[in-house]
């Protein structure tokens, strides 16, 4: 790629990020010939929703709906998205959470494109790459359109030869409404679901909170996380009474076998809310044992081969030191969060070639979580706290360092363009937390 192509900024609608030059991206764009083996139409509209209970959300949308459509797709399909907006004067994108596109497809608003503001449309294509629970939403003052909804559950599932089709295979995303509170899906309130016992069931949690760690506890079955993050695990083994902590923008695929009673998804201990599964639909939530452990994923599953591993050897080596600090800022004194002492434009840019194997040193030194999110790449997790990954390979996009924790990861430079990495607590990412990852 040619870094000294540059182009100018573009205009003030985008304001993500305050790069001075973009890269050419003309050739990190995906295949621009041949026919769409998918197409899917998106508008960004506001409309108001009625949730379950009869809430109203006044609502940025994806086609009028929140969550925006369901979008499933098979390994291997070349993907076109038209993103239309009628209405959002901040204007809109669509960015694939977790997916690793060309950087041109990544829809980062003042770094990969403009913003699609009322009137416009924008065309993506890609081939899907990869199987697992991702999620879209607009890249366009993240804060604000994903508080608001602008965001939806994607699915890539297996390619031809097709698998006999799993029982049953059911979103859980979760977000909280800003007057409305905690729904899933469209659902505030109890969610119940006829399945028949002796069914596969699949769970794919998708946390969209810009701010909250969403706590589940399945009751009634003992279950199998078999992917963090769109990433399988290797050889998950059978959990029972363990909460499950998932961070904003993460995912768990969870897996069970439906009994002959109830299961119960909770969601933040709350009993109004959540998916309750029986053989007849009905009935009431069981009491949900109060687990005191949390599903940790460092020694979870079993080890199996990785293209890379902690005793690499390492082309580059960063070092993110979160936290944060009282400051002016264009003005504005307020709580910046920062990344190695910095607040965004100002914090530093990793700069890496093609090829080359990253390791970064993540650690958080506030007093709060931080879930830090690599676009374009899979973080291969090799150590927590000093303590080595010894379980199943832990691929993560969405990394929720917690205060103190120290991380160790690693990734293969291996999709060139100008990447964003930023903590997915948006507040945060909008007051500071924010850097760039260049190919030189
Ligand atoms: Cu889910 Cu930079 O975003
Ligand atoms: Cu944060």
């Amino acid at each position: 790629i040619h870094a000294n192509a540059t182009v100018p900024a573009a205009g003030p609608a985008n304001a993500d990020t305050a790069t001075q030059t973009l890269l050419s991206v003309t050739e990190l764009s995906g295949p621009k010939e041949g026919e769409a083996d998918r197409r899917f139409e998106l508008t960004a509209k506001k409309a108001s929703v009625r949730l379950s209970s009869g809430k109203t959300v006044e609502a940025w949308t994806y086609d009028g709906q929140i969550p925006g459509p369901e979008l499933r797709m098979r390994q291997g399909e070349l993907i076109e998205v038209t993103l239309r907006n009628a209405d959002i004067e901040a204007g809109a994108t669509l960015h694939w959470h977790g997916l690793d596109v060309p950087n041109a497809e990544d829809g980062v608003a003042g770094a990969t494109q403009d913003a699609v503001m009322p009137g416009e449309s924008h065309t993506y294509r890609f081939v899907a790459e990869q199987v697992g629970t991702f999620w879209y939403h607009s890249h366009q003052h993240s804060k604000e359109a994903v508080e608001k909804g602008l965001f939806g559950a994607l699915v890539v599932e297996p390619a031809e030869p097709a698998p006999p089709p799993p029982g049953e295979d059911i979103i859980v995303l979760t977000h909280n409404w800003d007057g409305a509170g905690t729904a899933v899906g469209s659902f505030d309130t109890l969610q119940r679901k006829a399945v028949k016992p002796g069914e596969q069931v699949k769970l794919r949690l998708i946390n969209t909170d810009n701010w909250v760690r969403r706590e589940y506890a399945l009751t009634g079955a003992s279950f199998r996380v078999t992917a963090v993050d769109g990433v399988d695990l290797n050889e998950p083994q059978e959990l029972s009474d363990v909460k499950l902590v998932l961070t904003t923008g993460g995912r768990y695929d969870v897996a069970f076998t439906m009994p002959d009673r109830p299961v119960y998804l909770s969601v933040d201990d709350n009993r109004e809310l959540g998916l309750l599964l029986s053989p007849d639909g009905r009935g009431e939530a069981p009491v949900v044992a109060q687990s005191s452990e949390t599903f940790d994923l460092t020694h979870y599953g079993n080890a199996a081969p990785t293209p890379f591993d902690a005793d690499s050897r390492f082309d580059r080596e960063f070092k993110m030191i979160l936290d944060n600090r009282f400051a002016l800022y264009n003005g504005v004194p307020a709580l910046y969060d920062t990344i190695n002492g910095k607040v965004f434009p100002e914090t530093p840019m990793f700069i890496v070639k093609e090829g080359e194997l990253v390791k970064t040193t993540i650690i958080n030194r506030s007093a709060v979580d931080h879930p830090m999110h690599l676009h374009g790449h899979h973080m291969l997790v090799l150590s927590r706290n000093g303590e080595r990954v010894t379980g199943s390979p832990w691929w993560s996009d969405t990394l929720d360092v917690s205060p103190g924790e120290v991380y160790e990861v690693a990734f293969l430079a291996n999709n060139p363009g100008l990447w964003m990495d930023h903590c997915h607590n948006l507040v945060h990412a909008a007051a500071g937390m924010t850097m760039h990852l260049m190919y030189e």
